[in-house]
């Protein structure tokens, strides 16, 4: 049996709607729409939480409607909403609007957690469900945990960052060289042209017993370098080698902290997610130590990396394959934890 579902992802500041279709081998993505427009957010100086509300607010009815059409406007049997972890009042628009539109549909609703979405990715990315056991590396601009999954319903968070995420690490260290917000992606460009070495920066907690994160060293390391030689904040190559000893840096902290996990845990499958996973610099050294260690390593490719709504999507879908029932009465949680 096959049966499509429609997931909302509004947790932060992108407002997403997709449609998949799914049965008991895996799913497929049927139609998705995503709008999101930081420079409105930039000329106000950062993420505005009212800027945000009225954003989905406006967007949701035109971009379901998107995303229907693309999926040639099959009928859904279930609407799911990430219902945290996120910003409260984001939270709170997509859930009001799935609820509507799955009463309005008489489908069943479901409230799903933005973190078992990117947990899914890597597998319904490739067509399949997860599988376990398996450790995750979730790296995104708001979120950097390593989680042991070992089974649809037992997570147990290893290490999760002391202060920024590795996606901010990026963005913050992007920003002091002048490549805009968010600059990941930016960096990363940037990084293609230079060499690691040329400058020094510290490998974040590597060595450091347990799992966690910590970028605030790497930071205030990067900035003391700049006050003292401002010549990587100009473009040029002494801008690409220190963007290819940031990336160099955040990689090999995410590599060590991830093996360490490996080895706590003796799991044999690893997995990565979110939007940081969209580095081919830190995705190539997650591989790297994967194929070293003899653990089978999965990536989510294409669009699945960054927040997306087929993740919160496909996660419904297998709420329903699994014949949980509607949660009509779910509220938002903006620091629902993925443990359980
Ligand atoms: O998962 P995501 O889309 O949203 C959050 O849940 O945060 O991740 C966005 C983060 C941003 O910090 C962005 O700079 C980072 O992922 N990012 C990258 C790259 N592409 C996106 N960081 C490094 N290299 C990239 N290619
Ligand atoms: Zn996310």
């Amino acid at each position: 049996m096959s049966i499509r579902t429609l997931g909302i992802e509004t947790s932060c500041d992108e407002t997403a709607v997709a449609v998949i279709e799914a049965d008991a081998q895996g799913c497929r993505l049927l139609g998705e729409a995503l709008a999101t427009r930081p420079e409105e957010h930039a000329a106000l100086g950062g993420i505005v939480p009212e800027l945000t509300v009225r954003q989905h607010l406006e967007l949701l009815p035109r971009l379901t409607a998107e995303a229907k059409k693309k999926s040639g406007n099959v009928s859904v049997i279930g609407v799911g909403a990430t219902a945290g972890p996120g910003l409260a009042p984001a939270l709170l628009v997509g859930l009001s609007f799935g609820k509507a539109l799955a009463w309005a549909q008489k489908n069943s609703f479901h409230a799903i957690n933005h973190l078992e979405g990117h947990l899914f990715t890597p597998f319904v990315s490739q067509g399949g469900w997860p599988t376990y056991p398996h450790v995750a590396l979730i790296v995104s601009g708001g979120h950097t945990l390593l989680v042991a999954a070992t089974g649809p319903r037992a997570r147990r968070i290893l290490g999760t960052t002391r202060d920024d995420a590795a996606g901010e690490a990026f963005d913050k260290l992007a920003r002091m060289v002048g490549l805009g917000y968010p600059g990941g992606a930016a960096l990363e460009r940037e990084a293609r042209e230079g060499e690691p070495g040329c400058f020094s920066l510290p490998r974040p907690m590597r060595g450091m017993p347990g799992c966690d994160f910590s970028f605030s060293g790497l930071k205030n390391a990067a900035r003391l370098l700049l006050e003292k030689d401002p010549a990587p904040a100009t473009p040029g190559p002494n801008r690409a080698n220190f963007c290819a000893e940031v990336q160099a840096a955040i990689s090999e902290s995410l590599v060590d902290r991830s093996e360490q996990a490996l080895k706590e845990t003796g799991i044999e499958t690893f997995t990565v997610s979110g939007g940081v996973s969209a580095n081919r610099g830190v995705l190539q050294a997650l591989k790297k130590m994967s194929e070293e260690r003899g653990v089978e390593f999965i990536s989510a490719g294409g669009g699945w990396n960054t927040d997306n709504a087929s993740m919160i999507a496909a996660v419904t879908a297998r709420r329903i394959l699994d014949g949980q029932d509607s949660d009509w009465d779910a509220d938002a949680d903006p620091r629902w934890s993925v443990a359980t």
